[in-house]
């Protein structure tokens, strides 16, 4: 430490002699050489480099653009894997800028939906003041995150320290709280760190320099950044501390973390008056924990002008003790070796003179600029996209549906491999396959009589275009007819799932006074079955298991005590043989249920029956069958005089 201290006051002496300061930078590169062979290195799951990854608690689409930006200049794929946005359903998907081109980001309702592999990743908790504390342990408790970084200002500071010892104890890097965060130069952003991407360019945090830079403040930073680019090769990692009395993350354990990186040449410290944080850097540094030469300052020194009791910015910034004032720590932090100017405004020089001695090839950062210039001249022009859609690209020739050219399905089951990867996302086995070709089939259509059916007919005979025919019928499909298949699959696999027992559910129903979805039918009963469903499950001998087709049959088989026409129908058929399909094929809980949330079972109606209601108002044009009105003697006239004395109509 002493020999160090007097070295570098060599260099001051011999600075204007620069044969001198060559053998000196020999005799450091010496010892920088030494320094990464014997410096603990931070494993590399802790380490902010170009392949890690943030999930960001909050919907804070602006802020994951510009880090996104950010990505983009330091040449990375995009840094945030996922969203927690705890108001939606399940999933869903966030469309942002990853420079000119839009990208998908997953959004997950909490962190239980995040996929096994999402893991040791950085948490960029983005709640609010009250919920962060929450957010933050049921952060640390998923185990996938070695570094939080905690926006919000105003959490109390019990729960702060709270938060703080958990950490510790889960060995948690916790940033924060009150802080924008931190900056890996070229290779990771937290947040908003290092400003507007002006400032990203200027102060070319788009490449790792070599300097460890940490403060309290984020403002301070992206000063002392750009005095970095002026003086050094540029900061390495940067961390803003945060302005509350207690922080996660405190100067010595920024200061042992640059220690660690052997990329880092110097370290750089601005403290503020107050607290006595920073002379654990002053012990670390004298105990030789710390081996790079280390540059801090100290700032309001001011403050001692002024009472004691006046504070600064900074929750914490006021020193209640001599040893809390700048002068004071200022003087603590040069004994043991750091180097502090005497004055805020003698900084610059100073890292430059270190940086120099500590063998940094010196040069501004002034290397030009001009491509990302023109990067973000082209920015002004992009513009968000209105539509999104997952499933087809008709830009391709062929078409590609779910990224599989059409002519691969101009095969057999054509049509329901088409369907398999448009809705399912999948190639589905052969059985499958049939299925769904089946219920095509069998469901394309059931004569004039059904409600949808004569909807459209009389669509149609009004004059009405066959769309708007069309559109009448699909429009009867409903809870009664051809649209209990959602209800059905979700009543089949509730129970199925919750152990419910049929006995169980069907006093349920009762007592709630609602149907079984998928039992009854008006034409078909157990005298007369409706042989659908009998070709329905034939064509399905190859599933596994068939756990939602045994429950909608033993559902039946009690209904059918009651009456005849309580039959197991095609919609509760089909709900219930796609359910063990979906799990035949490997489909997981949270895709199922995100399936019965949209609605796909009714679509496999809904697509077959459109042949049919098509054929129907076809049919009434081709036939010219003109305006249909009902007969009077088929309508019920209720006499006013009568509904008025009859209450219960
Ligand atoms: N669950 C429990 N009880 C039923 C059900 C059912 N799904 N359907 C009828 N019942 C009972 C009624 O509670 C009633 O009992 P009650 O005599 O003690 O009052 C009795 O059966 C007769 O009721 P209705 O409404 O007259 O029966 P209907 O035969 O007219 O109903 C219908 C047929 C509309 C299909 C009915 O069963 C139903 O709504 N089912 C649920 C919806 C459904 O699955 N629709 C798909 C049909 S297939 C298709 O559209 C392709
Ligand atoms: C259909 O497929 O339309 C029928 O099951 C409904 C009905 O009333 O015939």
């Amino acid at each position: 430490m002493i020999f160090r201290g007097a070295l570098y006051e060599y260099i001051r002496f011999f600075r204007g002699r620069k044969i001198w300061l060559v053998l000196l930078k020999f005799c450091f590169w010496g010892a920088c050489l030494y320094n990464r062979l014997s410096t603990r290195v931070i494993p590399k799951s802790l380490m902010l480099d170009t392949s890690t990854k943030a999930v960001v608690y909050g919907r804070h689409l602006d802020m994951i653009t510009r880090m996104l930006c950010f990505d983009f200049l330091s040449g990375r794929d995009s840094s945030v894997a996922a969203v927690i946005d705890p108001g939606v359903a399940r999933r869903s998907y966030a469309k942002v800028f990853f420079w000119e081109r839009e990208i998908m980001i997953p959004v997950f309702r909490d962190f239980s939906g995040l996929p096994d592999d999402m893991r040791d990743m950085v948490l960029i908790n983005f709640a609010s003041h009250r919920s962060a504390p929450d957010v933050a342990r049921a952060a640390m408790a998923s185990g996938r995150f070695f570094l939080q970084h905690i926006v919000a200002e105003g959490i109390p500071e019990h729960e702060t320290r709270l938060l703080i010892h958990e950490a510790k104890n889960r060995n948690v890097m916790l940033l924060g709280p009150a802080t924008v965060g931190g900056i890996a130069a070229g290779a990771f952003r937290i947040g908003n760190t290092g400003g507007s991407l002006e400032n990203i360019v200027a102060s070319r945090l788009y490449r790792p320099g070599s300097v460890g830079f940490v403060s309290r403040s984020g403002g301070m930073s992206n000063e002392l950044y750009r005095v970095l680019s002026r003086t050094t090769d540029g900061v390495h990692t940067g961390f803003a501390l945060g302005g509350d009395r207690y922080v996660g993350m405190r100067f010595s354990d920024a200061v042992e973390y640059f220690e660690k990186i052997p990329e880092i040449r110097m370290i750089v410290i601005l403290g503020e008056v107050g607290g006595t944080d920073e002379l654990a850097v002053a012990e670390a540094i004298g105990t030789g924990k710390i081996t790079k030469p280390v540059v801090a300052w100290i700032a309001g020194t001011f403050a001692e002008h002024l009472p004691h009791e006046v504070q600064f910015g900074h929750a914490w910034a006021k020193a209640n003790r001599h040893l809390e004032t700048a002068r004071e720590k200022n003087r603590i932090l040069r004994e043991a070796g750091a180097f502090v100017p005497e004055s805020y405004a003698g900084i610059e020089s100073l890292i430059r003179d270190v940086y120099e001695a500590a063998g940094g090839v010196w040069f501004a950062c002034d290397e030009p600029t001009d491509a990302i210039d023109a990067a973000i001249a082209r920015l002004q022009h992009r513009r968000p996209t209105t539509f999104t859609s997952t499933i087809c690209d008709e830009r391709s020739v062929p078409v590609r549906y779910d990224g599989v050219p059409v002519s691969d399905f101009l095969s057999q089951w054509g049509l329901a491999r088409v369907i398999g990867h448009l809705w399912l996302r999948r190639e589905l086995p052969e059985y499958a396959l049939r299925f769904i070709e089946t219920v095509l089939i069998l469901l394309a259509d059931h004569g004039p009589a059904v409600s949808g059916a004569t909807n459209t007919i009389i669509t149609a005979r009004a004059g009405k275009d066959i769309v708007s025919s069309l559109i009448a019928g699909l429009a009867t499909i409903g809870p009664r007819f051809g649209g209990a298949i959602d209800a059905s699959a979700r009543t089949w696999y509730e129970c199925v799932r919750d152990s419910i027992s049929t006995a169980d559910l069907i006093t349920k129903m009762r007592r709630k006074g609602e149907y079984i979805p998928g039992i009854g039918h008006r034409l078909y009963s157990k005298f007369r079955p409706d042989d659908r469903v009998a070709r329905l499950t034939d064509c399905v001998h190859e599933l596994r298991q068939s756990r939602h087709l045994d429950f909608a049959r033993a559902v039946e088989a009690l209904t059918l005590e009651k009456k005849p026409n309580l039959i197991l129908n095609v919609d509760g058929a089909i709900a219930a043989i796609l359910l063990d399909i979906f799990g035949d094929i490997g489909m997981t809980r949270d895709e199922i249920e995100t399936a019965l949330d949209s609605g796909v079972f009714n679509a496999f109606f809904i697509l077959a029956r459109t042949i049919g209601l098509l054929w129907h108002a076809i049919d009434q044009r081709r036939l010219g069958e003109g305006l249909y009105r009902t007969a009077h003697d088929d309508i019920f006239y209720l006499d006013p005089s009568w509904s008025n004395s009859q209450n219960d109509v």
